[in-house]
């Protein structure tokens, strides 16, 4: 069926009066002189790991690769994807990978490189054919700033202040000769740095006392002049926060990590995309879930920190499920459906609203590895549910954040409930943008907004939507899923009404 027949259809469906519905109201306090809060970019990060197909396959096709378009190996379909998405900081190389990884082994003359096996993901062999300069540069082809993870559970103080001088040091050094020598006179000037990775874990199994002498004995070798981001805490393990906040001066860290996933259950995870309502349902809770830990472990690093010099990095977040059936399970390939759609309009709308602390997050992982952006088959790509979301979600990236207040339906599954209604807004250059999330599979929402005295006279917006949670692009139905023009909401005064179908992302643009 066409693509617009298909959205046609299912707008007469969910405006039928005898579909179930919903009320949700959402009220702006615009406000031009105290709304100064900037939703910083880089809370649209992404994730790149050597783990499974995400650089190899995925970015990186290899630099002689013929039959697949490419610059310097990169694939040119990829880097047209993530442009259009206005990729603004890429985390690489891991993850638990980061932690294993020598950054000389990955440069200089390609036949020199040493091999080493992926301890962490299929034991496979890493033989390093991309490394620093490959990265950096595909960043700057990306038009991406670079977040390099430092190896601190198998690395040297020196090891990693050595990386620092190849990729910054601008006069002649050790390090900046040994750049020059590999083709690349200038630095790369990389300003985020991760100190180590998930610390508490696949990192080295630290306590936090510990990695925090760890985290300003590493860093006061690295240098000033960079971001530094301490590896955080394992979802609502606030007390990781609360030793870091504590042990380590806010002269010396820029930011302090959280990871989080989406997952049901680490013994139960669910099939990706034969999932039951209630597995959807209790994926929703974890999404949903964000809210409490960014307001939690903002809350302590308040505490210590009250005049919000230290970003939060939310440096891994996403669903998380089983593996495709017959593929390697440590290559963690899964594909994306509506409900991803729906882990990410509300878990981006939790950031933006966060933003005063949240001021970087990064989707795990970008291309063929969990949540992904884009798919990868042969000669061909995919682009995702989420990469949709992020798409239409890029015009939020360095506006002003709009402050709300929300009156959400709920959404109801045996004896618990969730709001089915997510929301977040900006502005810049005038313009207000208003990114909705309806979560909810059954019942469409009839929302009303409330604007205030600000004056606005027309209202346009895009939808994502499809017929069952579970749909997906594939190869076969590449755009099964893509946003469409909405044209439901009306305005009147000072209130626009439109009427969400079930589990559906929109984003209003308001003149
Ligand atoms: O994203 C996959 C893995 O999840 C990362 O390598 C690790 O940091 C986390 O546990």
């Amino acid at each position: 069926m066409k693509s617009n027949m298909k959205h046609c259809i299912i707008y007469l469906v969910f405006l039928s009066p005898f579909y179930l519905r919903a009320q949700s109201s959402v009220e702006f306090k615009f406000n031009p002189e105290t709304d100064t809060t900037t939703i910083n970019k880089n809370i649209y990060g992404h994730f790149a790991e050597h783990l499974g197909h995400c650089i190899y396959g995925g970015f990186y096709v290899g630099d002689t690769n013929k039959s697949i378009p490419n610059t310097a190996g990169v694939r040119n379909d990829v880097i047209a994807a993530l442009k259009a998405l206005k990729i603004p900081v890429l985390r690489w190389p891991g993850g638990c990978f980061a932690d294993t990884y020598h950054w000389k082994d990955g440069v200089g003359p390609k036949d020199k490189r040493p091999s080493i096996v992926n301890k962490w993901w299929g034991g496979v062999l890493e033989d390093n054919s991309f490394g620093t300069d490959n990265f950096l540069n595909m960043c700057e082809l990306l038009g991406a700033e670079p977040y390099l993870s430092g190896n601190v559970g198998s690395g040297t103080v020196q090891e990693l202040a050595d990386w620092v001088q190849y990729t910054n040091f601008e006069g002649k050094s050790p390090m900046s000769d040994l750049r020059t020598s590999n083709g690349r006179e200038h630095p790369w000037k990389v300003k985020y740095w991760g100190i180590g990775n998930e610390a508490w874990g696949c990192g080295g199994n630290m306590r936090p006392e510990y990695y925090a002498d760890i985290f300003r004995k590493y860093t006061t070798f690295m240098g000033n002049g960079i971001f530094k981001i301490a590896s955080g805490a394992n979802s609502s393990d606030y007390a990781w926060t609360e030793t870091l906040m504590k042990n380590i001066p806010s002269n010396m860290i820029e930011g302090i990590g959280v990871h989080h996933y989406s997952v049901i259950d680490w013994n139960h995870k669910s099939s990706a995309t034969a999932f039951s309502t209630k597995e959807y349902f209790l994926t929703m809770k974890q999404a949903w879930k964000m809210e409490e830990l960014v307001t939690r472990h903002a809350a302590i690093m308040d505490k210590y920190d009250p005049k919000k010099k230290v970003a939060m990095v939310v440096d891994e977040w996403g669903g998380w499920y089983d593996v495709e059936p017959g593929t390697n399970p440590g290559f963690l390939f899964q594909q994306n459906t509506m409900r991803d759609a729906m882990i990410a309009g509300v878990t981006l709308n939790i950031f933006n609203s966060h933003c005063d602390r949240v001021r970087m997050a990064n989707l795990a992982q970008t291309i063929n590895v969990l949540q992904a952006v884009i798919l990868t088959s042969g000669s061909k790509i995919i682009l995702t549910p989420t990469y949709h979301v992020m798409e239409m979600y890029n015009v939020h990236q360095d506006a002003v954040m709009l402050p709300l207040v929300l009156k959400s339906a709920d959404y109801t599954m045996d004896n618990d409930k969730l709001p089915a209604l997510s929301v977040s807004a900006s502005r810049k250059n005038g313009v207000v943008h208003i990114s909705l999330v309806n979560i909810d599979p059954e019942q469409a929402q009839d929302v009303k907004l409330t604007l205030g005295k600000v004056p606005f006279s027309s209202v346009s917006g895009r939808i994502l939507v499809s017929g069952k949670l579970q749909d997906y692009n594939s190869v076969e139905n590449p755009s099964l899923i893509k946003p469409a023009a909405f044209n439901g909401a009306k305005i009147s005064g000072g209130t626009i009404s439109l009427r969400m179908p079930p589990a559906s992302v929109i984003v209003l643009e308001l003149k």
